[in-house]
């Protein structure tokens, strides 16, 4: 193969690379389906409401983590057990909220169907 051939295909399979990267950046942006759970309509507000006192951005009471942010959620139920620790029952004491009462389980119920239907933002 002769150099200036050997470039145009280099260069096409740069621009081809390229290409497939932002389709799968585009990818992470997707809408939640109808009807999905998601965090910013309906768990951001039970995080604010009974864990963030202690799990702020910065960490109160001992709390090891914050959970302010979509990503910081998002992780602490795929990598800490998030859902397991609001679901156990009351008087466990790793139980969350730390101290209890245990959250309804109406609400319990909400974190866990957001897990279900793929943990989408928005
Ligand atoms: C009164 C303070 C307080 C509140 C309120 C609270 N937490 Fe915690 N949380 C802690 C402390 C302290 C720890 C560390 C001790 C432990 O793991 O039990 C912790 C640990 C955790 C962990 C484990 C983190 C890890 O690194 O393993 C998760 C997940 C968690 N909390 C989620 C929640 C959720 C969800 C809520 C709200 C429903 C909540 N917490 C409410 C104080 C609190």
């Amino acid at each position: 193969m002769n150099p200036k051939k050997l470039f145009t295909v280099l260069s096409s399979a740069l621009i081809l690379t390229g290409c497939s990267n932002d389709d799968s950046s585009a990818g992470i942006d997707t809408p939640a389906p109808a009807g999905s759970v998601t965090y910013e309509k309906d768990v951001k507000s039970i995080i604010d409401n009974n864990c963030i006192v202690c799990h702020a951005a910065v960490p109160q009471n001992g709390a090891p983590i914050s959970l302010v942010t979509y990503n910081q959620v998002k992780d602490a139920v795929l990598k800490r057990s998030l859902i397991i620790r609001i679901s156990l029952e009351n008087g466990n004491n790793v139980l969350m909220p730390k101290g209890g009462p245990r959250l309804p389980q109406q609400t319990i119920d909400i974190v866990k169907q957001w897990e279900k239907d793929g943990l989408f933002e928005k």
